[in-house]
């Protein structure tokens, strides 16, 4: 009877390869397989495929030669990266510049724009306390309602409400700027292109027309925004506002303080996102090598177990 016994054996015992069988031949075929490399082709195949190798790899360069002379044609500026302080890998937020970000939106472009995901509790613990958060709420008059008599009121705003809206829909909004819409800012540093870099030079890059080119009433001429027209006066200036903190109120701090705001609005989690990956990768690295020597030592007898043949008596 010929019978199949598994042995376990030191890895290092093991001969590899075939098996070798007392008295007889390997144990399966040891034919050599046909293989389907290169220099096994005829010399006519071997042309052929390089000829098609060549010309697959000039029609894939010719492709992307084509594709950036298209590209370098658009007339489209891209925004450069700028250095953000909160750029690197385990890089928190600049909170002062969120806090000054927050008093640029709220003086400046909450005229136009809303951030409707927004509330004043969100601010509590990121650029201001529970009190000024508080006070700052109550700066704004909310329509609560209806009340007993089925009126809807006017009450002062509390930290659960939402930042106020410019207009009360987005016809309205359309009818005061042109006809242009004012997106809503919560999450627009996500929603571009470019992100944050996108944001401020948009706000940064206005300037006068090339000559020849003529914009038309209430639009105005900024290369980083796609078609040039944008129907957005420059919201910004040096000393557009006086911030609380008295740092100098340049049109780039502005619109860098700004951006950050808006960042952080797009992405409230940034911070803890970041500590979270720095207490991944520190536990994974005890953790992974020492999965790894774990596994290794409960699948070494697996591993390294013989298969061997017992030919019949
Ligand atoms: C006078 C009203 C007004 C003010 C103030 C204003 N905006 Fe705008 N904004 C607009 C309008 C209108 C548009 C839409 C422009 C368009 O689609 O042509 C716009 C568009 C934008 C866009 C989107 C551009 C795009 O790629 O679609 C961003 C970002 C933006 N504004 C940021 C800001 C920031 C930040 C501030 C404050 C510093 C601000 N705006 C102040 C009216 C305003």
């Amino acid at each position: 009877m010929a019978a199949v016994a598994v042995s376990l054996a030191a890895r290092s015992s093991v001969q590899r390869g075939f098996l070798r069988v007392p008295g007889g031949g390997a144990a399966w075929s040891t034919q050599p397989k046909a293989t389907m490399s290169f220099s096994s082709l005829s010399r006519g195949r071997k042309v052929a495929l390089s000829t098609l190798g060549v010309l697959a790899a000039g029609g894939a360069g010719l492709a992307l030669a084509l594709h950036r002379s298209v590209k370098a044609s658009d007339l489209e500026l891209h925004p450069p990266k700028y250095p953000w302080s909160h750029n690197g890998a385990f890089s928190a937020l600049d909170h002062s510049s969120v806090r000054r970000g927050y008093q640029v939106y709220k003086q400046v472009c909450a005229a136009c724009h809303s951030m409707e995901y927004l509330a004043f509790r969100n601010l509590v613990g990121v650029s201001h306390t529970e009190a000024e958060a508080k006070a700052l709420a109550e700066e704004c008059e909310v329509v609560d309602g209806p009340n007993e008599d089925g009126e809807m009121f006017t009450r002062p705003g509390k930290l659960s409400d939402y930042f106020p809206k410019p207009y009360s829909n987005p016809e309205a909004a359309r009818a005061a700027n042109n006809g242009a819409l004012p997106p809503d800012l919560s999450y627009i540093v996500n929603a571009r292109h470019g992100g944050e870099d996108y944001v401020f030079t948009l706000l940064t890059g206005y300037c006068d027309p090339p000559t020849g080119v003529t914009m038309r009433e209430g639009l105005y001429y900024n290369p980083y925004f796609p078609g040039q027209a944008i129907g957005m006066a420059p919201p910004i200036y040096n000393e557009v506002l006086e911030f609380d903190d008295g740092t100098t109120a340049t049109m780039s701090q502005v619109a860098k303080d700004v951006c950050t705001f808006l960042r952080w609005a797009a992405e409230p989690e940034h911070d803890q996102r970041k500590r979270m990956g720095l207490k991944v990768l520190m536990i994974g690295a005890i953790l992974i090598p020492m999965v790894y020597y774990l596994k290794r030592h409960k699948w070494t007898v697996m591993k390294s177990r013989k298969i061997a043949y017992r030919p019949p008596k």
